[in-house]
């Protein structure tokens, strides 16, 4: 909805995908607390890629886990599409995660028996699709991170790359608004490294899916459209790149 204003069409202010508001949380373990988010704050904005980036052990993995619903807050707010995590049971929890958001790890967790095309299919049976439905995105999302040849492969017979890019078509399968990346480069060298922030541009960008992506490679960081700079539990910067380099170069094969 366009809002008039003097004459001109003014474009509303966009309502951030993911934000949180003076976040805590700490973990306590024998006599030691250890305060990982202190009150952090920040606005998530929809399709683009968004890098956190900060040290080794700085929360950033905690932070991913309670913006996307796996951890509750000890104190503060997350709101993800509209809607208060904290005020959610733990059954409409579970639902949202499993609507509208998706997953990419450091370690890509992949089921070792389970071919590529298996790996993609089986979320999708349970977000309640019909089977032909589910195949048929299986199918369009491997051939979107250029694996439509190599889907009936399993773990054992796919390179590093190619298994997050598993793990990449496994995610946008399920056509999520939110898609959470936690170190998806850091096993991986340079070029499948860069193949792999490529596509996350790309789904943000043509899909218009909301990207986070936490991770602490240097290299990462002049692809992302916005880079949030993480330390000590909270957001030191926020810097924003005009033209990220990550840009369609064709898909990979
Ligand atoms: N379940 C837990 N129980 C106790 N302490 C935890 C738990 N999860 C994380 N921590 C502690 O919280 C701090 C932040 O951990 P976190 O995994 O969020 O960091 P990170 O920035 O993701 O680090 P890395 O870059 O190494 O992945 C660390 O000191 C860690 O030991
Ligand atoms: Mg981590």
């Amino acid at each position: 909805m366009n809002t008039m204003h003097s004459g001109n069409l003014i474009e509303p202010a966009r309502r951030p995908a993911l934000q949180a508001v003076e976040v805590s949380k700490a973990f306590v373990s024998g006599h030691q607390r250890t305060q990982v988010l202190d009150r952090l704050s920040l606005a998530i904005e929809a399709a683009e890629l968004t890098l956190i980036s900060g040290p080794s052990g700085c929360g950033k993995s905690t932070l991913l886990a309670v913006l996307s619903g796996l951890q509750q807050v000890d104190g503060g707010q997350v709101r993800a599409l509209g809607s208060e995590l904290g005020q959610l049971d733990l059954r409409a929890l579970e639902r949202f995660r499993l609507q509208h958001t998706g997953f990419v790890f450091q370690g890509f967790n992949l089921f070792p028996a389970l071919s590529a095309f298996e790996q993609v299919e089986l979320p999708l049976n349970h977000m309640g699709l019909t089977r032909d439905e589910a195949r048929r995105r299986a199918r369009q999302s491997l051939e979107e991170v250029g694996l439509g040849q190599r889907m009936r492969l399993r773990p054992s017979e796919l390179s590093g790359g190619e298994k997050q890019r598993v793990a990449i078509a496994r995610a946008l399968a399920k056509q999520p608004e939110l898609l959470f990346a936690d170190e998806p480069t850091s096993a991986l060298d340079a070029a499948n490294g860069q193949i792999i922030i490529d596509l996350l541009h790309r789904i943000a960008h043509s899909h218009g899916t909301t990207v986070l992506c936490v991770s602490h490679d240097p290299r990462l960081v002049v692809h992302a459209d916005r880079v949030l700079a993480m330390e000590d539990g909270r957001i030191l910067s926020d810097r924003r790149n005009q033209a990220p380099l990550s840009d369609s170069r064709g898909t990979p094969s």
